[in-house]
């Protein structure tokens, strides 16, 4: 498929986990694709994956926690592409904080909503400008289910923060929809990365882990893949027509009318 044959895409956080299985996607279907992470052996690893497909990935180190360092890369990355036609802000995480809200710190609510709000507010503040002048983008915010429906092994912090997320697409989508661009927000229920893994068997029981398949339609947890083809749709110019949705991807664990 080449659907984003001449497009190019910026993916955030993307050295490992859902972002990695996102650039691989988007490279696969055509897109120059730039990854950003602050584990560079992590992003080495993932372009060589690349390189060995033949896949056109490429990739900066920075700690997203900076924002000056946000609009520097953004700046490198249009000089180099000359344009950023899918930006995937994916960055974002419950950072292990405490799970109960009154264990959770002034800190912890600061370091989450700097990677899941203030980290994804100034890439894209950094990256609409050039959006707005070629009349075309797509943006896809990664939020979660969490942010829709609650957790049960993610905090209040991360859940508020990415519930943030899908507020902030709407009015993205609303304000740059004339400019042909759309902002949509992904809500993902848990994934089994590695990381969400070892997280759950951290939190919960293996017990607790079964009942809560039970309560998943589809009987299994999310794979990177599941991701990544929606994230390929939203980033599609086929999808022209959908703005400011955010699209549940859960097995039908959590369903709305
Ligand atoms: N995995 C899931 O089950 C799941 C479910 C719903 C939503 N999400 C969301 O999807 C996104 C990706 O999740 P994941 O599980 O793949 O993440 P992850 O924790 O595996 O992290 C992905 C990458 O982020 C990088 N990173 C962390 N802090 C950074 C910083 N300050 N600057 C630059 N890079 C940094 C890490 O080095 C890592 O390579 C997040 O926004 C997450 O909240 C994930």
């Amino acid at each position: 498929m080449t659907r984003f044959e001449g497009r190019t895409a910026l993916i955030t956080a993307a050295g490992s986990g859902l972002g990695r299985g996102v650039a691989l996607r988007l490279a696969r279907e055509g897109a120059r694709v730039k990854i950003w992470d602050r584990d560079e052996a992590a992003l080495d690893k993932a372009v060589t994956e690349a390189k060995s497909e033949g896949l056109s990935i490429t990739s900066q180190a920075i700690d997203m926690t900076d924002g000056n360092a946000i609009e520097a890369a953004v700046a490198a990355l249009v000089a180099e592409m000359g344009q950023v036609d899918v930006l995937v802000n994916n960055i974002g995480g419950s950072l292990h904080t405490p799970f109960r809200f009154l264990d959770q710190s002034d800190e912890d609510w600061r370091q989450v909503i700097d990677v899941n709000v203030s980290a994804c507010v100034r890439t894209t503040r950094a990256v609409l400008p050039q959006m707005v002048a070629t009349g075309y983008g797509r943006i896809i915010n990664m939020g979660s289910k969490a942010g829709r429906f609650g957790s049960l092994f993610a905090g209040a912090n991360y859940v508020a923060s990415k519930g943030a997320m899908q507020a902030f697409t709407l009015q993205i989508a609303q304000e740059f929809g004339p400019n042909g661009i759309t902002c949509n927000t992904l809500c993902p229920g848990a994934i089994l990365t590695p990381r969400v893994k070892g997280l759950l068997e951290e939190r919960q029981s293996a017990q607790e882990r079964q009942q809560v398949l039970e309560t998943i339609p589809v009987r299994r947890h999310g794979a990177v893949q599941d991701v990544a083809a929606a994230i390929a749709y939203l980033a599609s110019e086929e999808a022209g027509f959908v703005n400011g949705a955010s699209l549940d991807i859960n097995g039908g664990q959590s369903m709305v009318i």
